[in-house]
């Protein structure tokens, strides 16, 4: 008995030894996967952090590449300023190096989720530093309003002319055949009699046509009567409207290359019926810090009355910046963002096109009633989990069985049906 208990002890402290063994070289260099860590670093930290360069933190290649204790990197990520509060030196260091901005937290990152970012990070530094980059870029579609229509009017106007042109030739060759019968000679006739040529004589008996005038008048009708047709449709259309905008904001660096979310700044769109443009102050999170000797950066401050010298506000100087409106309904058509973003689940970019690689934005879609309708016709509503369609599928069934269904049932309750 006791033999066996002692081998079992042996046993039992070789594995123990062997895991922590294992435990220990693991987590010395710990194997993440640099494709995941990608995908996390993109979504998440670009906002604030590049590979190579500084940004609102610190260029995270060298950073994550000289630092040893990944625990400690672990930490960090998933918590800095736990960190910070916790007094940790070298967490105190950096974070009163960058001007005590916090770092948000990831709590939803896994230790494995984390390592996949060091790892990531570290093979980007070695690839940096063993060769240069490359860069991506994308040329946005150019889409132009269909001129099939304009080229179909100048197609029909062409025939037409050449139609009269013809026409105009068979009439001179029959009245000379005409006259020839009648043994009249038409070359001596002008100069014998000496009198002057009537050169209008050919169209005078043209006009004297009454099928050629009839013709004349409806080509003429159809043309102008689709010329107008194509110009009404597109009054007021302003698709590729893309004014000049105060200050050079880019949708392509913020929103495509650091991948900002849409609700970071628009937020409106996701709650009411208004997208909105978000104001100055939101800038400032980040160019409070970010390229402040950029003269387009000086923009915002004076906008906002800031003194980027002292750090203050002064209200006095404080001027809105004038941001140029691109899409805009007509003030009788009724138009909600969240209806279409939350209930609907259409994208920004089904109606906006591609934002995120606009430096400039343009309007993309036409705008008009025949786009919101189309678009209308085409799309499946998702009933699914849908509090007002479910509602509806109750009112349903209350139909079916012959029960009454009063306004109130219908939402007629609801205050905001009657307050806006
Ligand atoms: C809102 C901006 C922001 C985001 C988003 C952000 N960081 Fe940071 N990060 C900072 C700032 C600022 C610092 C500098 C320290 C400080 O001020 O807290 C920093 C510092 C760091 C450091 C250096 C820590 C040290 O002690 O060396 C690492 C590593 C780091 N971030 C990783 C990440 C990773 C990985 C992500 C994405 C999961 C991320 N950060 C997302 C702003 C951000
Ligand atoms: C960092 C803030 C920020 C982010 C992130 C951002 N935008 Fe914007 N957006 C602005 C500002 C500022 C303007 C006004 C200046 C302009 O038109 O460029 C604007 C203008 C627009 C306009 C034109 C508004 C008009 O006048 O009709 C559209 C459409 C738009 N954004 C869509 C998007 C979409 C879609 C996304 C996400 C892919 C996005 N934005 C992300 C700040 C932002
Ligand atoms: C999450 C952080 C963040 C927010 C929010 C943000 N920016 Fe930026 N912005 C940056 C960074 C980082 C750069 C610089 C990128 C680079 O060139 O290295 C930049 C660059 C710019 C530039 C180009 C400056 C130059 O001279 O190259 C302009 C202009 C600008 N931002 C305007 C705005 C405006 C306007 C807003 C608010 C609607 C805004 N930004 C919001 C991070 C941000
Ligand atoms: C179904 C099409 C559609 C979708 C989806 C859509 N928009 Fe719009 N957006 C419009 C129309 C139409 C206007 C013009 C509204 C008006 O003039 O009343 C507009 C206007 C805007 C404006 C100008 C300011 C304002 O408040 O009207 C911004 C900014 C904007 N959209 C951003 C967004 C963002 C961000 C998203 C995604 C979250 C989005 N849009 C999704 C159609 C759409
Ligand atoms: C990209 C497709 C798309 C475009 C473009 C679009 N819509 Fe919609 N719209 C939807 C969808 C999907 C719904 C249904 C949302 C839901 O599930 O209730 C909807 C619903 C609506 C509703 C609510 C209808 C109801 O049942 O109460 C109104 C109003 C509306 N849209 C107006 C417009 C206007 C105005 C335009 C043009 C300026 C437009 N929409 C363009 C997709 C679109
Ligand atoms: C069927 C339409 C309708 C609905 C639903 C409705 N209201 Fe009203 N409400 C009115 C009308 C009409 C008045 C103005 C009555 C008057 O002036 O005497 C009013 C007046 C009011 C006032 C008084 C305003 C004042 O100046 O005295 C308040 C507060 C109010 N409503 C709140 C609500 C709230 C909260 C709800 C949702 C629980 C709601 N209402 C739902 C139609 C409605």
């Amino acid at each position: 008995m006791r033999n066996i208990s002692l081998l079992f002890k042996q046993f039992s402290r070789t594995v123990l030894l062997l895991a922590g063994l294992t435990a220990l070289t693991t987590a010395a260099n710990a194997q993440g996967d640099p494709a995941k860590g990608e995908t996390i670093f993109k979504a998440k930290c670009t906002a604030c952090h590049k590979i190579e360069s500084k940004l609102v933190g610190p260029a995270l290649g060298p950073q994550i590449t000289s630092e040893t204790d990944d625990a400690y990197l672990i930490k960090w990520i998933q918590n800095s300023q736990a960190l910070v509060a916790a007094k940790n030196p070298k967490a105190v260091k950096i974070y009163n190096e960058y001007n005590q901005i916090p770092m948000t937290a990831f709590p939803e990152l896994s230790d494995a989720d984390v390592t996949d970012i060091i790892a990531y990070a570290r093979a980007e530094q070695k690839k940096l530093t063993e060769g240069g980059g490359d860069k991506k870029t994308e040329a946005p579609a150019e889409t132009g309003p269909s001129s099939l229509l304009i080229w179909g009017l100048i197609g029909v106007i062409v025939i037409a002319f050449i139609v009269i042109l013809v026409l105009n030739k068979v009439i001179g060759t029959l009245e000379r055949l005409l006259l020839k019968n009648k043994n009249l000679v038409i070359d001596e006739e002008p100069e014998v009699e000496g009198e002057p040529v009537d050169r209008l004589a050919g169209i005078k008996k043209l006009a004297k046509n009454k099928k050629l005038v009839f013709f004349v008048v409806l080509c003429g009708a159809i043309a102008m009567g689709s010329w107008s047709w194509v110009t009404m449709w597109n009054t007021n259309m302003h698709q590729g409207y893309q004014p000049v905008q105060p200050i050079k904001y880019s949708h392509e660096l913020h929103a495509g290359a650091m991948k900002i979310d849409c609700q970071y700044c628009h937020s409106g769109a996701y709650k009411s019926k208004n997208a909105s443009i978000p104001s100055l102050n939101v800038c400032m999170n980040c160019h409070k810090v970010v390229k402040t000797e950029s003269p387009e950066i000086h923009k915002i401050y004076d906008a906002l009355g800031y003194d980027p010298d002292k750090g203050t506000y002064d209200t006095t100087k404080a001027k809105p910046i004038q941001w140029v409106r691109i899409h805009n309904l007509p003030d009788f058509a009724y138009f909600n963002h969240s209806q279409h973003v939350v209930v609907g689940g259409v994208k920004c970019q089904q109606c906006h096109g591609p934002i995120e690689t606009m430096s400039e934005v343009y309007q993309y879609s036409p705008l008009t009633m025949k786009w919101c309708i189309q678009c209308h016709k085409r799309t499946e509503v998702n009933f699914k989990g849908n509090a007002y369609y479910d509602k509806m599928t109750q009112v349903h069934d209350m139909i079916k069985k012959g029960q009454k269904v009063s306004a109130a049932v219908m939402g007629g309750l609801e205050c905001s049906k009657c307050h806006y």
